[in-house]
């Protein structure tokens, strides 16, 4: 399948993220000045591609309904995902972590705020993700449909998905170690299984949730569901491989963030467990089975080319 020639991707993605970006600036308490909240925005509101919340706004598209507006619907829980996102980034470019200086095109949180206002502000955003999907999201969403994303937008972001997949990410790099002795994991010992693990965890997790959110807050029946949130797993991992690629090959002007560090960290990535062909090969795989299960559905062909044309920027970006 491929996109139709109709469908202008550039023009969908510039007005959906004016929406997000104009609804995020609302919820970070733009009449607050203290130091936490200048620091909250700072990565919320700080660009990005804002690819998990389009993703979201897209599957409550692609499901459609008569008797409720897809955007109206999802924006609130498109951005919740895009606050647990700010989190992740702040925390992981944290010194006792990947320790990073630039964050797209900028300093990153710590180098302006100092480490424990950082922490602290990513702790926030965590926070006011679940009350902003809990308290913000329209009332026609039945209650037990809210309450079950709310808590499958906590588990993703949790010991199970985000932060368990970040641990095995810095256990995998020999950055921290198992507290009790415990089977080894140096790199070489690494299997694919587990590099799998981790980046289905670690990055995985919160892009299919932002696909299965906004499918599941319009009703999508669970023949739907089940094909967009293996949609969303497939890109979740395709997405991961391919930023272990761009540190690899692109320049920091293009990223916003410095490449090689993966290498001289000695991370556990796609490229190193498989090298540079493998991970393309991978990759073309990865892209023929997301379209796949997109033409499964069958939802109308011109309702899917925002997550055909999502996937394949997720692979084939440039930064
Ligand atoms: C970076 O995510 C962190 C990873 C999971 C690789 P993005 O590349 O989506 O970051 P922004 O939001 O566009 O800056
Ligand atoms: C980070 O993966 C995943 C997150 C949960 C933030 P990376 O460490 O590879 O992300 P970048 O390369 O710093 O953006
Ligand atoms: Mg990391
Ligand atoms: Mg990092
Ligand atoms: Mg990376």
């Amino acid at each position: 399948m491929t996109a139709g020639t109709a469908f202008d991707f550039q023009q969908y993605v510039a007005s959906r993220r004016a929406a997000v970006e104009e609804r995020l600036a609302q919820y970070l308490f733009p009449d607050d000045q203290e130091l936490l909240f200048q620091a909250m925005r700072y990565s919320a509101l700080g660009g990005g591609k804002r690819l998990r919340a389009l993703l979201c706004l897209s599957a409550a598209e692609a499901v459609g309904a008569f008797d409720c507006d897809p955007l109206q619907t999802a924006l609130p829980c498109a951005c919740a995902i895009e606050m647990v996102h700010a989190m992740s980034l702040i925390h992981d470019d944290l010194p006792c972590m990947d320790d990073d200086d630039y964050r797209r095109g900028r300093l990153t949180n710590h180098k302006v705020f100092g480490e424990a206002t950082a922490l602290l502000a990513g702790d926030a955003l965590l926070v006011l993700s679940l009350e902003t999907l809990a308290r913000r999201s329209p009332d026609w969403i039945k209650p037990p449909l809210l309450l079950k994303v709310v808590a499958e937008l906590a588990a993703v972001a949790g010991a199970k998905g985000l932060v368990g997949g970040q641990v095995d990410d810095l256990l995998a790099t020999g950055a921290i170690s198992q507290a009790s002795p415990g089977p080894a994991s140096s790199p070489a010992a690494a299997s694919s299984c587990l590099l799998e693990k981790i980046h289905q965890a670690k990055t995985g997790a919160l892009l299919r949730f932002s696909v299965w959110s906004g499918a599941s807050l319009m009703g999508a029946d669970d023949r739907i569901l089940g094909l967009l949130t293996r949609f969303g797993e497939i890109l979740g991992l395709a997405f991961q491989i391919a930023d272990d690629m761009l540190d690899v090959t692109g320049d920091i002007k293009a990223l916003g963030k410095t490449p090689g560090k993966d290498q001289a960290a000695g991370k556990l990535t796609w490229v190193s467990l498989y090298g540079m062909e493998k991970s393309k090969e991978t990759l073309v795989k990865l892209e023929n089975e997301g379209k796949s299960l997109l033409s499964k559905t069958g939802l109308a062909e011109t309702s899917l080319s925002p997550l055909v044309c999502l996937l394949e920027y997720a692979i084939h970006r440039m930064n």
